[in-house]
């Protein structure tokens, strides 16, 4: 007999096949079945009824938020916070997942009808720890969690946890001020900072402000990963494939020039049709030199303005805000100057324009200086229309990516009479002969 004629009768016969198969089945099965029993929870929750003995089934438990549209499964782990095994919702516990500490934040929002992600965000059906996308809150705790949870990051899952400060950005999606606790502080600062910056000069927060760059809460809070490119950030050298999020982005607006971010293309090499080159401007936006606490101050803040479908009744309104009143016109003015994002291009004190690439002098003019050489009515003129287009430096180089914005149909009456008051009063005093 051939090799082949006993490979055929002998050993691939149907009866041998259907064996080797059923064999398959079975091994597969049992793995199965040790993967179930094996559940990464299943020794979370034992541990914690044995803490309590307690004799209740090993079961993954869920909290229905309706209201939210969400299936939480944290209480899975944090067995404590699952009112059916520990109807009290607090524990004298201190590791996690068993801890359940006194948290005066939890008791003003009962679980049965919050769940856990609409604060917290992660991913609420998960239950393994590195899927339920927990972060780490510093470098040490990832480094732990790394050999502990061999944790990374969920790629590509658009809300991963929040952790610190940060938490605190979830409460403006009910909470439209900022509620009076402690934590807040973060959010409070990042506000101000954005007051002050002038930011709104280019942004706009929810359609207010200029509209040289993205919306703020519209478009950035809630940008999806698909549409951030983080290429050149990576090529930097400043954040890893896998540090990809989306807090990561806008904090990295902060930490770095974010024309490293968005270098653009200024000598037009990318262009599809190279005889005719179009040449993009790099990132307009300017580096503001924020240290660490102002740059996380930002992030929970921007974070903060994500809004999300949320049922009527859990919406607590805002106070009206009123404007600070003024005696002095010029000081009034300045406050007008900040209101408008004036300072995103001409700095705090209108003494310090901003880079402006490929724009004749290379800067936004330091009003300081300039303004002393218009009138009034030419002041009015250049605010209410803007100036538009520039000069360019280079012909040949890409359209300046800033230019003076029409505010016509925001400044009027008196914050337009008190802005210009401003301006004139800083005028540098030229030497009269
Ligand atoms: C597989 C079990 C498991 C699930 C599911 C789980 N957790 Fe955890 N969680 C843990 C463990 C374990 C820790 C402790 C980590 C450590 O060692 O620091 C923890 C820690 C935490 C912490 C504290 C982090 C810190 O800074 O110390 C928070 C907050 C938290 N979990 C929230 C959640 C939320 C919200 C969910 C649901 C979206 C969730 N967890 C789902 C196991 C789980
Ligand atoms: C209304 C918002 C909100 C909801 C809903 C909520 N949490 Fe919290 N949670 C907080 C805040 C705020 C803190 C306090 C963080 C701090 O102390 O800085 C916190 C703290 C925690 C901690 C302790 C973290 C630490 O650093 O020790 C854990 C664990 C936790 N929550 C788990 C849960 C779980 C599980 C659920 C759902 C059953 C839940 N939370 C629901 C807001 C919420
Ligand atoms: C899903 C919506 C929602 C989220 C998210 C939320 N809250 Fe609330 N919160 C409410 C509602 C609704 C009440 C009022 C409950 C009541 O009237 O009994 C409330 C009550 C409170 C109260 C009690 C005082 C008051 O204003 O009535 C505090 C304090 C509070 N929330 C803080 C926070 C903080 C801090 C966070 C973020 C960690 C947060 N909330 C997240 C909806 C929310
Ligand atoms: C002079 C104009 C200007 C000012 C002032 C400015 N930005 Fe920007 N910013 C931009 C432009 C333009 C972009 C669009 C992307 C790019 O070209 O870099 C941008 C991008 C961003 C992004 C990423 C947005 C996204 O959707 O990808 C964030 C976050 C951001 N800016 C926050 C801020 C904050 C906060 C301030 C104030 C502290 C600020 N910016 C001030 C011009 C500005
Ligand atoms: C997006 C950036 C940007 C913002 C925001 C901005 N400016 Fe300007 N501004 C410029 C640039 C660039 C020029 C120079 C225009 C040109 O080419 O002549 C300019 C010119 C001016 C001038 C004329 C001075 C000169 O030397 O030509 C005045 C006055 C002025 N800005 C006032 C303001 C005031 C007041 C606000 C706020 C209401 C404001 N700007 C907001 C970019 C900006």
């Amino acid at each position: 007999m051939s090799f082949r004629e006993t490979f055929f009768n002998k050993i691939f016969t149907l009866r041998n096949l259907f064996f080797f198969f059923n064999f398959l089945v079975l091994a597969l099965f049992l793995y199965a079945l040790s993967l179930d029993w094996n559940r990464e929870w299943k020794p979370y929750q034992k541990e914690y009824k044995t803490r309590e003995h307690n004799k209740q089934p090993l079961e993954i438990k869920q909290i229905l938020a309706t209201d939210f549209n969400r299936v939480d499964r944290c209480i899975t782990c944090h067995t404590g916070y699952d009112s059916f095994t520990n109807p009290t919702l607090t524990n004298g516990y201190k590791d996690h997942p068993y801890a359940a500490p006194q948290n005066a934040i939890h008791q003003k929002h009962p679980f049965e009808k919050y769940g856990c992600a609409v604060c917290h965000e992660g991913q609420g059906l998960a239950t393994t720890f590195v899927d339920a996308a927990h972060m780490p809150k510093d470098e040490n705790q990832k480094k732990e969690w790394e050999k502990k949870y061999h944790w990374e990051i969920v790629e590509f899952w658009e809300q991963p946890m929040k952790a610190g400060p940060l938490l605190y950005a979830s409460c403006s999606k009910c909470h439209q001020a900022h509620p009076k606790v402690a934590g807040m502080e973060s959010l409070k600062k990042g506000e101000k900072l954005v007051f002050e910056n002038g930011c709104i000069g280019c942004h706009q927060i929810r359609g207010e402000g200029g509209t040289i760059a993205p919306d703020l809460a519209e478009e950035t809070s809630v940008k999806p990963l698909t549409r951030i490119d983080f290429g050149p950030a990576i090529n930097a050298g400043l954040i890893s494939k896998k540090e990809r999020t989306l807090e990561n982005w806008i904090r990295l607006h902060f930490a770095t020039a974010p024309q490293v971010l968005t270098p653009g293309d200024p000598e037009g090499h990318l262009s599809a049709d190279p005889k005719h080159p179009q040449a993009v401007a790099p990132s307009g936006m300017p580096y503001f030199g924020f240290n660490k606490e102002e740059t996380e101050a930002l992030v929970a803040y921007v974070t903060s303005l994500k809004r999300e479908k949320i049922p009527y009744i859990y919406y607590r309104e805002a106070p009206p805000k009123y404007e600070p009143v003024f005696t002095d016109a010029a000081q009034h003015g300045r406050y007008v100057f900040q209101k408008y994002g004036c300072t995103g291009c001409h700095g705090k004190n209108a003494n310090k324009g901003i880079p402006v690439f490929n724009r004749q002098g290379q800067r936004a003019p330091d009003l300081v200086k300039t303004v002393g050489t218009f009138t009034r009515e030419e002041l009015i003129k250049k605010i209410q229309t803007g100036v538009n287009p520039e000069v360019k430096e280079n012909p040949q180089g890409p359209t300046p990516p800033l230019y003076m914005p029409t505010f016509k149909e925001k400044i009027k009456g008196t914050e337009l009479e008190d802005l210009v008051t401003y301006l004139t009063s800083i005028a540098e005093k030229t030497e009269e002969w």
